[in-house]
């Protein structure tokens, strides 16, 4: 199993935090953005990891992250020149990828819960993770039916058909190269990762699995605080 962490886009909501450097790289609490999922692919075992940003502060992260010697693990780096979609994150990494699984995170999401389970458990499909939230909207939402079987997942709807959003760690087999070579562009121009994760649901091998414990996506002001809340609660509870 291979990991990505996507780390691109411009970050625009966290303007002016955001204009001289990359929203991935703002500290959360005592560390920068980026460590908390980084944190949450090496916990899961996950060793051999391409970084994917941004042009403009591509060196910060060279310079914060390096060769992965310290962290104990090996990072690529590759650039995405504008922010086109998650799941061209697939399109950029087809090398890196081979003929592996893979699992991406955002370079945004800070979670609790740990992923070792069920990485190592996957076997073929997709598999993501859905939380309950009071905001859907800013978010993929998956729609279940009776059994609690996904029967939809739109991207961020104006009327959400569910609370439960879709985080942002997905796990593929390596379909997913060929599945997002063929996305076409939507609306807002970006290769999206509902669409992909929409393939998998159509096809049926989509698995969505509960995300225990926080989850925090900090592409705004009030989600970054809570972030920085969360992430000093954990770091002072373990100091007592
Ligand atoms: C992205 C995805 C969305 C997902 C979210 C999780 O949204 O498009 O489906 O629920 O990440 O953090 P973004 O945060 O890029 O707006």
């Amino acid at each position: 199993m291979k990991g990505i962490i996507l780390a691109g886009g411009a970050g625009t909501r966290l303007r002016p935090l955001t204009k001289v450097t990359s929203k991935q790289l703002l500290p959360i609490y005592n560390k920068p953005m980026i460590f908390y999922p980084l944190e949450t692919l090496l916990t899961a075992g996950i060793k051999d990891i391409l970084v994917i940003v941004a042009p403009d502060h591509a060196g910060d992260f060279l310079k914060l992250l390096g060769s992965g010697n310290e962290f104990g693990c090996k990072f690529t780096y590759e650039i995405q020149d504008k922010p086109d979609g998650l799941a061209q994150a697939f399109v950029i990494g087809k090398n890196f990828i081979g003929s592996d699984n893979v699992t991406l995170i955002l370079g945004d999401n800070v979670f609790e819960d740990n992923f070792s389970a069920a990485i190592s458990s996957f076997q073929s499909g997709a598999r993501v993770f859905a939380k309950e939230v009071p905001d859907p909207q800013r978010f993929g939402v998956v729609e279940f039916d009776a059994n609690k079987k996904a029967i939809s997942i739109e991207e961020k709807p104006k009327q959400p058909k569910s609370s439960f959003a879709v985080t942002g760690l997905y796990i593929y087999d390596n379909t997913v190269v060929p599945k997002a070579a063929s996305l076409q562009p939507s609306s807002r121009g970006e290769l999206e990762i509902t669409d992909l994760n929409n393939v998998y649901l159509h096809e049926g091998t989509l698995d969505v699995a509960p995300v225990r414990g926080r989850w925090l996506d900090t592409g705004t002001f009030e989600s970054l605080h809570e972030a920085i809340e969360f992430a000093r609660e954990r770091e002072l509870a373990k100091t007592v």
